[in-house]
């Protein structure tokens, strides 16, 4: 029997998931190449030896360039877009934030990858990971990548703003949040309501305060928008509705 021809794998990108998917790769003994913008060798050169290209690239940049590359038979496009909806290649996307820097291999194998469940599968695509696969309709990845950027940059930019005004406004160390913040996770995880504090308990007394002391803040909108987004009215609303009905 002959054997299947093993894939060989390009990298496209000097980016963070660029570097982080060659340093997965590297630990896992995957041999792969890359190319990015600043390369010396020519695009044509390095998509030659390629059976497998990652185009670990800016979004919007994704389609332009596979459209502008993708002239022979054969090979395999994969983006790691969570949005991206498009016939030019597989989607396949990790469901992680990769900050500057390297994971430890233990982190990389943990990381599911959501991949387009009209293309080759996840063991298809990497026969040498074992990452948690998942698959999803194409037609959904708006309304999936929607989900992760609402849980983990807007989570993101909301401790950042406590931190950050912990540190400033009222000199507090910001390190002393870490509990908190732990446990916050760790209820999310297990509690099917893990919501507490004022907006749990619809405390109207307290959310006028603390919309009071966050006025002139742009974030007294964002906290105005999740009472909203639970249906709690607030005074001022109500009388606005009623002034608008007579
Ligand atoms: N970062 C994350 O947490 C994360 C998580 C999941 C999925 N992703 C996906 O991973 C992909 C890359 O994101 P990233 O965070 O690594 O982005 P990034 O750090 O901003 O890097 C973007 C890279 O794209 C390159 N690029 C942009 N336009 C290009 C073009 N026309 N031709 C060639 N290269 C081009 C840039 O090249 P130059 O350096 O030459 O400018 C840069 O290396 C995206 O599809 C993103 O949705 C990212």
């Amino acid at each position: 029997m002959g054997q299947v021809p093993q894939a060989t794998y390009l990298l496209i990108g000097n980016g963070r998931l660029a570097g982080h998917m060659s340093h997965y790769f590297h630990l896992e003994k995957i041999p792969h190449q890359r190319w990015h913008r600043q390369s010396r060798t020519p695009i044509e050169a390095a998509l030659a030896d390629a059976s497998h290209i990652l185009v670990l690239i800016s979004d919007d940049a994704i389609e332009p360039f596979v459209r502008q590359h993708a002239t022979g038979h054969g090979k395999t496009w994969v983006h790691c877009s969570g949005s991206l909806d498009t016939d030019l290649a597989i989607g396949a996307h990790p469901l992680m934030t990769f900050a500057p820097g390297h994971y430890d291999l233990e982190t990389y194998r943990r990381i599911p990858f959501v991949c387009d469940r009209e293309g080759p599968s996840f063991s298809e695509l990497f026969p040498k990971l074992t990452n948690p696969c998942f698959s999803i309709d194409r037609r959904k990845k708006a309304l999936y990548h929607a989900l992760c950027v609402m849980g983990g940059n807007f989570s993101t930019l909301l401790w950042k703003k406590v931190t950050d005004t912990f540190a400033g406004e009222l000199d507090l160390p910001p390190e002393i949040l870490h509990p908190y913040m732990e446990r916050t996770l760790e209820n999310i995880k297990v509690h099917d309501a893990p919501l507490t504090g004022p907006l749990a308990r619809r405390d109207m007394g307290t959310i006028r305060k603390n919309l009071r002391a966050l006025s002139d803040n742009p974030f007294e909108k964002v906290y105005r928008a999740f009472v909203a987004s639970m249906d709690i009215e607030l005074e001022n609303e109500i009388l606005e509705k009623r002034e608008a009905s007579r």
